[in-house]
């Protein structure tokens, strides 16, 4: 079957960002020519790439900072893979410089791009030697970057246990040079407690752990929490970690009744962003699309609110007042 598909936008529109400072459409325009940012035409919209969203929100008093974010969480099919992607798709949209890092041999962070890396380098390649990192980096578009991965990932563990490298700086050792790049180096992983994901884990500033309604999930949240202790104690490390409520249904039962388990118990770590159950999420990514090109998608302004309090712009223009 043929088939037209529009390419996902790596872009905002007018709108978006009307919307994100409080002011109106032609305010945009007005205030990005006076500051010699150009706009190009999406539809009938003007749209932005994200190094000028960057300019504007820059001119504005936005600071990027820079972390590196893992998605880790025990039990599988939480939605890391899912998050992570249409969370760095809006950072990135809202102007920062991201580096997505695929690192489950799964592949699927890798699918959502929409690459097929078949005989390409990935990480695997560059912490065997045989490529320089920079070799296996993608560019997606406009300051958004991938390290792709495959199943030749899956020998990772074997390369660190075997040649009884450095578990605590595996990772950092090959991240840490191109960090400086970018405001936010976003890995995903794979549902285990490998020694990759520990080393993962050491060479991150904060652990992301999506969390769901049901008992599985709470199961899977206390053995990762366990372990993270565990490794933290092994190595003298604090991991900063938070909880991420995802596939939050309102109409059921145990939605609300493991919302209030989580914030009981974990008070201080679960986010108060909680991303809705929305099928448009898998939608998007059958679509080669992303939550933001649906634009009645129930989890749309989800990610977003998370991209904002990630970036601390949630509600920047009731805090400035003009443009
Ligand atoms: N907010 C959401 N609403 C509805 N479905 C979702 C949502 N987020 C993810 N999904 C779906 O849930 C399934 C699992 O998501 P995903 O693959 O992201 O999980 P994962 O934790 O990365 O899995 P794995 O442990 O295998 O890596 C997918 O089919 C995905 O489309
Ligand atoms: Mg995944």
């Amino acid at each position: 079957m043929s088939e037209l598909v529009q390419p996902a936008k790596y872009f905002l529109n007018q709108n978006e960002i009307a919307q994100l400072l409080g002011i109106s459409p032609q305010a945009v325009s007005i205030a990005a020519k006076q500051r010699g940012i150009d706009s190009f035409k999406d539809g009938n919209k003007a749209a932005y790439n994200p190094s000028d969203v960057r300019s504007y929100l820059e001119s504005r008093g936005v600071k990027y900072p820079q972390r590196v974010i893992a998605f880790q969480m025990l039990k599988g099919g939480s939605t890391k893979t899912s998050t992570a992607f249409n969370l760095a798709v809006r950072l990135n949209q809202y102007g920062a410089k991201v580096l997505c890092v695929d690192l489950d041999p799964q592949g699927n962070l890798t699918d959502s791009f929409c690459y097929d890396v078949t005989n390409e380098p990935v990480f695997f390649h560059v912490a065997n030697g045989e490529c320089s990192l920079n070799d296996a980096i993608i560019n997606v578009s406009d300051s958004l970057d991938l390290i792709p991965s495959d199943f030749e990932n899956s020998t990772l563990d074997f390369l660190i246990t075997s040649k009884n490298r450095d578990l605590r700086n595996f990772i950092a050792n090959i991240i840490d040079p191109v960090k400086s790049r970018y405001d936010f180096v976003i890995i995903d992983c794979n549902p285990s407690l490998s020694p990759l994901n520990i080393s993962i884990a050491l060479a991150s500033d904060q652990i992301l752990i999506p969390v769901n309604p049901d008992k599985y999930s709470a199961k899977g949240l206390k053995k990762t929490i366990e372990e993270l202790t565990r490794i933290g104690k092994e190595f003298k490390h604090t991991f900063d970690y938070n909880l991420l409520f995802t596939l939050y249904d309102g109409r059921e039962a145990t939605s609300q009744k493991y919302l209030i388990e989580y914030g009981t118990h974990y008070r201080d770590r679960l986010l108060s962003t909680v991303i809705k159950k929305n099928a448009d999420v898998k939608n998007a990514i059958d679509q080669k699309k992303t939550i933001f090109d649906f634009k009645k998608a129930a989890a749309r302004e989800d990610f977003d609110l998370l991209a904002q309090d990630m970036l601390g712009i949630r509600n920047i223009g009731k805090k400035e007042g003009r443009a």
